[in-house]
């Protein structure tokens, strides 16, 4: 599974990046509406930064104005995701805009069968959503278990993506129901990273290693050795 960032936030971003383990990045209007400066110079930065998929979401009520949004936004830059609400409308941009060889993500996915019909537009992901079905008290496992299932016997290309992804937990069923995707805030990246085992651990290692000085002047000149 791939992970992606979900964030308006260059800094997160910029953060994360460093870890070595995105392949994208994902926003929309409420993640931008948090940031300062112009979405286009954020979308391009994060772009630039994840060098991958990055997904700038459109927000016009009609296909007409989707499309006219979405290849605007994909001139942004070239790993620009246009991302599409799931409707009517939505599928009719995601159909024509695939068309004209754009990466289309389809987003406000809940369900089987919306995701079916996202899929059969053409969107190149599918984003699921696990963090607002669990809000309304619906087994969000249960219904990515099912989407997957669905996309996989239609054999169709699309990706699914996990998405509202709210804490590790999520990532391992995500995971473990092989989703291509999930996208992932930053402060869930940190939960996934810290235990307190691995904290002791360490504190434990540098500890012994510590208590037999001529070892840290072995290492030392080893060091400077090998730089010659
Ligand atoms: O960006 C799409 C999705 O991941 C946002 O989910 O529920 O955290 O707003 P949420």
């Amino acid at each position: 599974m791939e992970l992606f960032i979900d964030t308006g936030a260059v800094s997160e971003v910029e953060e994360i990046a460093a870890w070595g383990v995105l392949s994208g990045a994902t926003t929309n209007p409420s993640l931008l509406a948090k940031e300062d400066g112009e979405p286009g110079d954020i979308i391009r930065k994060i772009a630039n930064l994840v060098n991958g998929p990055t997904s700038a979401e459109v927000v016009s009520p009609d296909a007409e104005g989707m499309i006219a949004e979405g290849q605007a936004l994909r001139k942004l830059h070239e790993h620009v995701t246009v991302k599409v609400p799931f409707g009517p409308e939505g599928l009719k941009a995601t159909r024509a805009l695939t068309d004209d060889g754009a990466m289309v993500n389809m987003t406000l996915v809940f369900s089987p069968n919306q995701a079916l019909l996202a899929a059969s537009a053409g969107a190149t992901f599918v984003s699921c959503f696990m963090g607002r079905l669990d809000d309304i008290s619906v087994d969000s496992a249960k219904v990515l278990e099912e989407i997957c299932d669905v996309l996989r016997a239609r054999d169709l290309d699309s990706k699914v993506l996990a998405a509202s992804i709210r804490h590790p937990e999520h990532m391992v069923v995500a995971a473990s129901l092989g989703c291509d995707i999930a996208t992932v805030p930053a402060k869930v990246f940190h939960q996934m990273l810290n235990h307190p085992l691995t904290t002791e651990g360490a504190a434990k290692f540098e500890e012994d290693w510590k208590s037999r000085p001529e070892f840290g002047e072995w290492l030392g000149g080893l060091v400077a050795a090998d730089k010659g």
